[in-house]
């Protein structure tokens, strides 16, 4: 019998559209033996020290670089060689943050070239990247109401409420307790007289002309009741993307909604505040993305019960977690491939992280296409939660992605357990 090929034979890249119906890519990396293909999501509340999504000439622009400039590096190496495919990504680029040829394209060109290398070997992506013989599965991070900029209108200026099963045993039990949050807070909502008509954001959370406070207590009246009906016990958190809502020429935080603006210092108490008050068990972005030192006091405060959370503060980028763990700033970071654009980075964030005793959340973007990778991703890495909204088609296909997963390895899989440090 002949040995299993890895060697890259070809590399096309395709024009599609996300969710939010944004242009983005899709590439496919052909082996001998295998095809991956992946494609790029897209954020609205974006980090500044991420990398550039696309080129200035936008997709188009990607795809005639695949077509000169990619391919014909790429075909002919291996691609169970990911750190020199992607090192070659980075000198084809020649930029600090993927100016050249968009850090989307580096993503899906990067993630693509994983799967191609693992489906040579008939391999599912994550047994490829981290082992067949102890599969983690992660706990869903649900995002089940929300405003900022994943909404439109009247709406709260926290960007995400986002609910965390910790009482679930099985990754099944977890999806579906999030989906009853969900319909739970459906429900409570059309009782409430706020013009409610079932509108949902960008991530399939419901968008609703609430304040602040009360969608507070409408998620924490929700997650309690579930919580009772099933006697497994939900808790939540919230993403408040605080760099969106950061005034810098005022230096205040500006709560549209609630006509309220909070100095750092006012910042920080209404988030602990609201920690205490509400039993969350998650906070992301609770300050501005330049902040480090407020993130260092809140995490002080809360270190071992609460997760505090850096996504726009750490973009996935080894430098600035680096500089967190320094300083104490945070004990959880987000890890979105396409903030820093290759896997090979993406992942040595990941290992720095967990050294640091840091909880590693894999997530979705606002603009999402239906590949599944980051599930695969999420339990790869034994990431011990992955971020990716409770409903619409492009959220839950990575939710039944890890179904299938927890199915098919039946008895081989376990409930990732969290440690919050
Ligand atoms: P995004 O942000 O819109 O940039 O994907 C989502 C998030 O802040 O987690
Ligand atoms: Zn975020």
């Amino acid at each position: 019998m002949r040995e299993i090929s890895t060697i890259i034979e070809d590399v096309r890249a395709l024009k599609i559209f996300n969710s939010r119906g944004e242009e983005t890519v899709e590439v496919e990396v052909e082996t001998v033996d295998g095809l991956g293909v992946a494609s790029a999501p897209s954020g609205a509340s974006r980090g500044k020290w991420e990398a550039i999504p696309f080129p200035p000439g936008g997709v188009e622009e990607s795809i005639k670089k695949v077509e000169e400039l990619i391919a014909p590096k790429l075909v002919g190496m291996d691609a169970e060689d990911q750190e020199s495919i992607d090192e070659t990504l980075r000198e084809i680029d020649g930029t600090e943050n993927f100016g050249n040829i968009g850090g989307n394209l580096a993503f899906a060109i990067s993630l693509a070239t994983a799967e191609a290398a693992a489906d040579s070997h008939n391999l599912n992506l994550f047994q490829y990247l981290g082992g067949n013989l102890d599969i983690e599965l992660p706990l869903p991070l649900g995002n089940v109401l929300g405003g900022g900029k994943h909404a439109r209108g009247s709406v709260p200026d926290i960007q995400e409420f986002l609910v965390l099963p910790v009482g679930a045993r099985t990754f099944e039990e977890a999806a579906e307790l999030n989906v009853k949050v969900h319909r739970k807070i459906g429900e409570i909502l059309l009782k409430k007289n706020v013009g409610f008509n079932g509108g949902r954001g960008d991530e399939g959370a419901w968008a609703v002309n609430l304040s602040n406070r009360e969608a507070l207590d409408v998620v924490n009246q929700a997650v309690e009741e579930v919580s009772d009906e099933t006697g497994r016990e939900c808790r939540f958190g919230l993403d408040i993307a605080a760099s969106s809502i950061w005034s810098e020429d005022k230096g205040v935080y500006v709560y549209a909604r609630d006509g309220v603006e909070r100095r750092p210092q006012e910042q920080l108490e209404f988030v602990s505040e609201v920690i205490d008050k509400y039993r969350l068990i998650y906070v992301e972005d609770p300050f501005d993305e330049e902040d480090f030192e407020s993130f260092t006091e809140l995490t002080k405060e809360f270190r071992g019960k609460v997760m505090i959370c850096g996504d726009d503060l750490f973009v996935t980028n080894r430098e600035r977690l680096r500089r967190g763990i320094e300083l104490g700033a945070a004990n959880a970071i987000i890890i979105k491939v396409n903030q820093i654009g290759t896997l090979t980075e993406a992942f040595k964030t990941v290992k720095e992280a967990k050294k640091a005793g840091y909880v590693t959340v894999v997530s979705h973007r606002s603009g999402e296409t239906t590949d599944t990778k980051i599930a695969h991703l999420a339990i790869g890495f034994h990431s011990p939660i992955l971020k990716s909204g409770v409903l619409g088609g492009e959220r839950i296909a990575k939710i039944n992605e890890i179904l299938r997963i927890e199915s098919v390895f039946e008895g081989r899989t376990k409930l990732s357990s969290l440690q919050i440090r």
